[in-house]
């Protein structure tokens, strides 16, 4: 019997498949190589793969797939893709333990450990073209980027389109906003399952069905067009540059590279609003010295033109009076406000100035309103004017005015400007060389130039921005802190005249997860005239407590109290606005739940007062938070602005309870919020004896 012994044939066999095997094996990684970097707690890896040439990367969470490998690569018009027949040339690790500190912003110190890789890709043909991909993992996320280096066969380039891939693994919920439609990002978002998402605007926010929350963005969009994303498959997207009028995506010349590429990821909601990646992701301060930029409170001569009170235009409603002015300066000076804005205080509002920018005149104001005496006015009162250039889209023609328009507010000491581009998806006028003019989107890569062009202009002029229609927030405000607040999104005003009848209740619970995530968001909060007498189509869709809450909720630099300044007089609840500080130590997030509620705690930076925001979409809710962030000993008092038991958003919004608590780091608070309601809490350090 010969069962038990193997036969000759089957031996050889088995060595044969052994070498078979191991040839495979070798022959796999020599075709088919990878390179990995790990976040520095080890939990993200980010792996490069070269399949025949053919570069992509993945990611994974604790071993897990969170992108299955996507592409990467190039076309170009005029020469062929950079997207293939590439070898990994040269390779660089790098790697960072540090932390940096904010001028301004939601907390002082930021920590910006990461683990990164470069890797220098070229092409295996005659051409020899390359490019460097430069790879960073972060605790809370990744980025990469492509460099484009100064090379004999690549100079000149016309980006068609940038092939990055985010394949994601798994099921997700989806909250986004559309891309190249025409009011930019002024739009509700909207919950879907990422099957069903359209071409969308980034931050785009997922859900995956096991709670892994992430965030798609970019970091430091610098001239180059903004990433919008388009499904492509059931769970891919795809890279989609917003493009010049004649289809071109990135005019370039090497050197040059793409903005980071950015995934934000986190096993909470919480964990994507304190991520700062985003700001890693930016090139240091470069006005590192400009004691000019001061975070601030203001009031404007604003909503009356939005409620339909005042007008901008001439004529006998004209908001922006000399008089109307200097009385908010007074106001602004007894309630210790930084700044009063003006709108209408230059010609150029009488036309439909939405589609006539060029009209507007930035350096000469209406009769009725006397620039010289109320910044004058305004200096002697320690407030500042807020100077605002509408330019209803009509950016070149803004820039022809820009240097004498900066040069006026510099010498009158208007440091701060608010900027505007109403207009529609793609109305910006592009002079061509025959007298013709090509229309370009609002978030092409000509757009980014220009707005990049205003902020290093108005820092030359020591001035800060508040910009409205803007690009998105993509963290440049590290290295151009001048770049204060942006809106970008559907601010208070849709409340005043919008369709829909405003903001619904959870719209301000959508945006600390989605748009706030790329940087802070000049929303306007702090109505009190709740329901708009003379606007029966529209109110304001919270309670008063809800109001006050945003102040901590929604993050910028410069806030605004946007109702009447008559409409805050014997009001109690004032005081809350008038307390709250804009510049931030530190900040927690204890509750998140996108689209539901969020509550953010954050520490003032100069003083030892802490603050709490609280709000809840069109569902009442009741959380309880302990107050171990406090200073452990010592006693705070609690000013504590709720929504009364009885309070509705709907029903009763301005039914508000003010109490003052003794609290210390061992209390547990209960947070008893209205149907579309929310809470505002001062926690003020007690001395001895008070
Ligand atoms: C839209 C801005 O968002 C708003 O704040 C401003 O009042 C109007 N444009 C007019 O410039
Ligand atoms: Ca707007």
């Amino acid at each position: 019997m010969n069962g038990n012994r193997p036969s000759l044939f089957s031996i050889g066999s088995l060595l044969a498949l052994l070498a078979m095997l191991a040839w495979l094996l070798y022959g796999c990684s020599l075709w088919n190589p990878s390179w990995e970097i790990d976040s520095p707690d080890g939990k993200l890896t980010v792996t490069v793969t070269l399949d025949d040439g053919i570069p992509r990367y993945a990611l994974s969470h604790q071993g897990a797939p969170v992108i299955h490998p996507s592409r990467l690569g190039f076309v170009f018009r005029d020469q062929p893709s950079l997207n293939g027949d590439l070898a990994v040339t040269s390779e660089q690790a790098d790697s960072q333990v540090e932390s940096w500190e904010q001028p301004w912003g939601e907390e002082r110190v930021i920590e910006a450990d990461y683990t990164g890789l470069t890797l220098k890709l070229e092409e295996r043909s005659q051409l020899r073209r390359h490019f460097f991909l430069e790879l960073r993992a972060y605790n809370d996320g990744i980025g990469f980027r492509c460099e484009l280096p100064e090379q004999a066969n690549l100079n000149d380039f016309l980006i068609m389109d940038e092939q990055t891939e985010f394949v994601l693994a798994g099921e997700h919920t989806a909250w986004w906003i559309p891309a190249f439609w025409w009011n930019r990002y002024e739009y509700l978002y909207r919950e879907t399952s990422l099957a069903e998402i359209d071409t969308v605007h980034t931050p785009l926010t997922l859900r995956r069905n096991d709670g892994l929350h992430l965030s798609i963005h970019e970091a430091a969009l610098t001239d180059y067009a903004s990433m919008t994303l388009r499904r492509s498959g059931r769970d891919t997207l795809q890279c989609e540059l917003v493009p010049w009028s004649d289809g071109v995506k990135v005019r370039g010349k090497t050197p040059h590279h793409t903005p980071w590429r950015t995934v934000t990821i986190s096993a909470d909601a919480a964990g994507l609003v304190t991520s700062r990646l985003i700001l890693n992701l930016n090139e240091p301060n470069r006005l590192p010295a400009a004691d000019w930029i001061k975070p601030g409170k203001y009031i404007g001569i604003w909503w009356g033109m939005h409620t339909g009170e005042y007008s901008w235009s001439s004529g006998e409603n004209h908001g922006a009076t000399t008089a109307r002015a200097c009385s908010y300066i007074d106001f602004a000076a007894e309630h210790g406000f930084q700044g009063v804005l003006v709108e209408g205080w230059n010609p150029g509002w009488d036309n439909d100035w939405t589609r006539n920018g060029e009209l507007f005149d930035f350096t000469q104001a209406h009769p009725d309103f006397d620039l010289e005496l109320v910044t004058a006015y305004a200096g002697e009162r320690g407030v500042g004017l807020i100077g605002h250039h509408e330019t209803g889209a009509a950016a070149v023609a803004y820039e022809q005015q820009l240097e004498e328009a900066l040069a006026l507010y510099e010498r009158l000491g208007v440091n701060t400007i608010k900027t505007g581009y109403v207009g529609w998806e793609q109305n910006i006028k592009r002079p061509l060389p025959e007298g013709e003019v090509a229309l370009e989107w609002h978030h092409g890569q000509f757009m980014v130039r220009h707005y990049r062009r205003v902020v290093e202009a108005a820092a030359r002029h020591r001035i800060m921005l508040d910009v409205h229609e803007p690009i998105k927030a993509t963290g440049i405000r590290r290295t151009w802190p001048n770049m204060m607040t942006r809106e970008g999104a559907r601010g208070q005003e849709f409340n005043a005249w919008g369709p829909e009848g405003g903001n619904p209740p959870e719209h301000t619970v959508l945006l600390p997860f989605t748009r706030l995530l790329g940087g802070p968001l000049d929303f306007t909060p702090g109505i009190f005239e709740l329901l708009l007498p003379d606007n029966p189509d529209n109110r304001v869709n919270t309670t008063l407590a809800k109001q006050l809450a945003l102040y901590v909720v929604i993050y910028s630099p410069l806030q605004m109290a946007a109702d009447l300044p008559e409409h805050y007089e014997n009001q109690p609840a004032f005081k809350f606005i008038e307390d709250v500080p804009v510049d931030w130590e530190t900040t927690l997030v204890p509750h998140a739940r996108v689209g539901e509620y969020i509550t953010i705690v954050r520490q003032d930076r100069n003083s030892p007062d802490w603050y709490l925001g609280s709000i809840t979409d069109s569902t009442g809710r009741t959380l309880t938070l302990a107050l171990d962030f406090l200073e452990p000993g010592q006693e705070y008092r609690a000013e504590i602005y709720a929504d009364a038991p009885t309070a509705d958003w709907q029903e009763n919004p301005l039914a508000l309870e003010i109490e003052n608590r003794s609290v210390s780091s061992e209390t547990e608070l209960t947070l008893v919020l209205a149907p579309g309601g929310g809470q505002a809490i001062r926690f003020h350090p007690l001395s001895i004896g008070e």
